[in-house]
């Protein structure tokens, strides 16, 4: 285990009605408020009023920043900056899924930069002040609520990034599984694949982590239980809320923090987000497997096969490589056949234009200090796997 400091700060509020605390957590940190939500969801299901009540009855002031957009663009991260400046905001509010929630972030750390924010991306620079961040998660996905990472999207220049510093932890966050029984059947099986993804990503990583590997080994266990019983059964608030806690607890930096080595799956989809603008949680159940399989040696089958022991209880018995086989095949099974995913690029109209670019800007931007590293041509041949 590399040595770590741990120190995960997010106050967080989890159950039903737990937003009768928000006027007072956001009452903390000032009076002036830089509201940023989605494209409507939380108007139909009403969390807008809600939030609004709340804002209003703390006598606290509301700039709106609606619209950000799945794979948040830095556009939307321009017009945040401009009013929190506007109106001398203290503290933001970010309502939505992680795509919400990263632009707020992100936003809290651009509005100290007198350039364009982009550049704190592009040129990897310090951010040492931001806004205090609370969080309203309306999916449980991507674990941002109590993790220190942005991943902004630049469409211009075909890149999307995962911006991580420690001070875009959020201060604050609500979660109550409620607000996600209105999440569709395909978000719920895509965000359930992002969280698969991001213990699996835990534990192809640092070696002699026995105590956390059991743990990422429970928080699988979990997502592959609970998520056909939240697709069949939207409003099931046990299914609902072991998800929406695995999918903190699987990047909030108990994990994380031991990582000596960059995420595979992710820097590999983040890729096709940028050229392509597709969900999250598909492109990573696409390239999962198909990972899976590249990186499969006498050297991985042993986690390989632990994991399809403990998660999908493939028989311990079988010789190491079946094992190893056995666990890729019943990770296919579940994207596939039980959430119902598309298991290839083809499928969802991505073809082999942009392979050795996709390639090349995911092994400059991380790849080649994975766990297991990969080269170019690693990366080109893990996306031809999945056309
Ligand atoms: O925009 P609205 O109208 O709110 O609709 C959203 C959006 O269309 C909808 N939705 C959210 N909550 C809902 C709901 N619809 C009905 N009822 C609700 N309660 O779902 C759609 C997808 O939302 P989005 O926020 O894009 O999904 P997700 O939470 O999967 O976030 C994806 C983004 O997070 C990044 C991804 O790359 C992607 O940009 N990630 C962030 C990470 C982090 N901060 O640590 C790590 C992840 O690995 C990931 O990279
Ligand atoms: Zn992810």
């Amino acid at each position: 285990m590399v040595p770590f400091v741990y120190d995960i700060p997010t106050r967080v509020y989890f159950g039903e009605n737990q937003l009768t605390h928000l006027g007072q957590e956001l009452s903390r940190f000032g009076k002036s408020v830089l509201f940023v939500y989605g494209g409507g969801s939380i108007r139909k299901t009403g969390l807008y009023d809600t939030v609004m009540s709340a804002i209003r009855e703390s006598g606290l002031h509301a700039a709106e920043l609606s619209g950000v957009e799945p794979n948040p663009k830095v556009d939307s991260v321009r017009r945040g900056v401009e009013l929190c400046r506007e109106n001398d905001v203290d503290v933001i509010l970010a309502v939505g899924g992680g795509s919400v929630l990263d632009c707020g972030k992100y936003i809290s750390a651009a509005v100290f930069h007198d350039g364009d924010p982009w550049d704190l991306i592009e040129k990897n620079m310090p951010t040492p002040k931001t806004l205090p961040v609370v969080t309203i998660v309306t999916m449980a996905a991507t674990g941002s609520e109590m993790d220190t990472v942005a991943v902004i999207s630049n469409m211009e220049k075909k890149l999307k990034i995962g911006f991580n510093r420690p001070q875009l932890r959020p201060a604050v966050s609500f979660l109550d599984p409620t607000l996600t029984y209105s999440v569709s059947r395909y978000q719920t099986a895509c965000g359930c694949a992002d969280i698969f993804s991001h213990a699996v990503e835990t534990y192809f990583n640092d070696k002699g982590m026995y105590m956390v590997d059991r743990f990422f080994e429970g928080i699988m266990r979990t997502v592959v239980k609970y998520a056909s019983v939240a697709m069949e059964k939207p409003d099931d608030y046990e299914a609902r809320a072991n998800i929406m806690w695995a999918a903190s607890w699987a990047i909030n930096g108990l994990g994380r923090i031991m990582q000596p080595y960059a995420w595979s799956c992710h820097g590999l989809e983040h890729q096709l987000s940028a050229f392509y603008d597709i969900t999250h949680g598909l492109g990573l159940a696409i390239l999962t497997p198909r990972w899976m399989e590249h990186i499969l040696s006498e050297d991985t089958a042993p986690r390989l096969r632990d994991l399809g022991v403990s998660v999908f209880d493939v028989d311990p018995g079988l010789p190491l490589m079946d094992g190893a086989k056995a666990a890729i095949e019943a990770t296919k099974k579940w994207l596939f056949e039980t959430l119902g995913l598309a298991s290839t690029l083809t499928e969802i109209g991505i073809g082999d234009e942009h392979i050795p670019e996709m390639a090349h800007s995911a092994v400059t931007l991380g790849l080649k200090r994975a766990f297991i590293p990969l080269t170019d041509q690693d990366a080109e041949d893990i996306f031809r796997a999945s056309l």
